[in-house]
């Protein structure tokens, strides 16, 4: 007898314009189904079938825990990663796989990228205009991706400069195919999927190198780039990292660390603008040598604009079960993190932003979600708290903020991340004085 199934009340448009809703407007018709329906809701799409949406923080936290009955949602991302991307990866091969990397960003490690990022940034932020308006958003991605060059895949010199030329346009080609089937016979030269097999063939060929080079360096024991760890890492059962999986993973570390990192500074930015009193207490603290009130803006910031809106998990099984609920497999199930940080039993005139709501307190991980939870929690959550933490201090440090009154920016999907809609529009005033003399060493533990 199959199980009985319990879906959350269903929206009520024609599924053309959920599907449009989804695409177009997917923060504002979150808001409005959880207005008329309560926290848990369900709506369809052409291109992904029903979804289910829960916004109660305990069914949220059943949904990242119960890795029985729910697993990963995109199998897809495989085909554009690397079939040894961790995202690819479910159960005992992920469990095993979270393992292995974790310590790469733990510890000595970790705090080891700290003179890399404050080098990039300082050589970046020196380029920024001043006295005018200026968006962020690409300069920040562009940091951002060149700390994971530097700090992740271990590159210098011409591998640095290859890998910045093939990235960006290789992986964003991907993210355009990322939908479309693989045909299974020869298309003449046009499938596109050959292209796309001849830009991994160009990133094997440097990563290979970069692998072989770390395996001759007498002092590869005390590198801490991530490529380093994994040519020296091994799994349970003894054996090592083949080239493509290191290959797939760098990958992956790529694509999910440096547009989320890039996309929730540039909200910091967009925030701080129109809050002059959180800039002033900002600075008085970063000039004591003081970092509470860094951490608490940080963590506003993303409470107020999470860079990711929700995480999704699929249902394994035929009545797979969270919270109230009993749901079909293969159907997607999203624990909203906006709806939850937007909750205002959670967090009183949740639109407002107030660093002080986090300023002497833990965050509570049930109901800020920025990097997820459970299982799949994001395993670079200590390197971006890190890089955060240095970078907006560098800016502050070089840089006055002319406030604005202009409306907050919109929310604009970039495909990974949402970011604000014109960048993080700023105009600094370059310091007669640094604020510190030098930025203090963050903490982020
Ligand atoms: C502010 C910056 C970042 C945000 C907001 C963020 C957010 C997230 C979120 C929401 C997830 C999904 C978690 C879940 O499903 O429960 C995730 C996963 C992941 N993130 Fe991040 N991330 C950030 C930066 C980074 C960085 C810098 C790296 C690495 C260099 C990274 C690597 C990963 C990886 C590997 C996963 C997959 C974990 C797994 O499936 O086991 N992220 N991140």
């Amino acid at each position: 007898m199959s199980p009985e199934i319990v879906m959350p009340p269903k929206a009520k448009a024609p599924v053309l314009v959920q599907t449009g809703l989804v695409a177009l407007a997917r923060v504002n018709s979150a808001r409005h189904l959880r207005r008329h329906h309560g926290s848990a809701f369900s709506f369809r799409a052409l291109t992904y079938g029903t979804f289910v949406v829960l916004s109660d923080p305990s069914e949220v936290r059943e949904l990242v825990h119960n890795t029985a009955e729910f697993g990963r949602t995109d199998p897809n991302l495989g085909r554009i990663l690397g079939p040894g991307s961790i995202f690819a990866l479910s159960e005992e091969e992920h469990r095993n796989e979270r393992k292995l990397l974790t310590p790469c960003f733990h510890g000595r490690r970790l705090h080891a990228h700290q003179d890399v990022i404050t080098a990039l940034t300082r050589e970046a932020i020196a380029r920024w205009p001043e006295n005018e308006p200026f968006s962020v958003g690409e300069p920040l991605m562009e940091l951002t991706f060149d700390i994971i060059l530097r700090a992740v895949f271990g590159a210098e010199g011409r591998d640095f400069d290859e890998l910045k030329v093939l990235l960006p346009r290789w992986m964003s080609f991907g993210q355009k195919l990322f939908a479309l089937p693989i045909p299974n016979r020869p298309l003449f030269g046009l499938n596109p999927w050959e292209r796309f097999q001849k830009g991994r063939d160009r990133y094997d060929v440097i990563i290979d190198r970069l692998i072989a080079a770390a395996q001759a360096d007498p002092g590869l024991a005390e590198r801490s780039d991530v490529l380093a760890i994994m040519v020296q890492s091994r799994y349970d059962d003894g054996s090592a990292l083949s080239n493509s999986r290191i290959g797939d993973e760098l990958l992956t570390l790529l694509e999910a660390g440096h547009e989320t990192t890039a996309s929730t500074l540039s909200w910091a930015l967009e925030r701080l603008v129109r809050h002059p009193e959180a800039v002033a207490r900002l600075e008085q603290d970063l000039s004591a040598g003081r970092r509470d009130y860094l951490k608490a803006t940080l963590a506003e910031v993303q409470r107020v604009r999470p860079v990711i809106d929700g995480l999704g998990r699929a249902a394994k099984v035929d009545g797979a079960r969270v919270g109230r609920w009993s749901i079909p497999k293969d159907t997607i199930v999203v624990g909203s993190i906006l709806l939850i940080h937007e909750d205002p039993e959670i967090y009183p005139e949740p639109h407002r932003f107030d660093p002080d709501r986090f300023l002497g307190a833990a965050v509570e991980s049930t109901v800020w979600l920025p990097f997820g939870g459970g299982t799949r929690r994001c395993l670079g959550a200590a390197f971006a708290q890190l890089e955060m933490e240095t970078i907006l201090p560098l800016i502050l440090d070089r840089f006055e903020l002319i406030a604005t009154s202009a409306p907050g920016e919109a929310w604009l999907s970039r495909g990974l991340t949402f970011g604000p809609k014109l960048g993080g529009r700023v105009t600094f005033r370059r310091r007669a004085e640094p604020l510190v003399d030098q930025a203090q060493q963050p903490t982020t533990d």
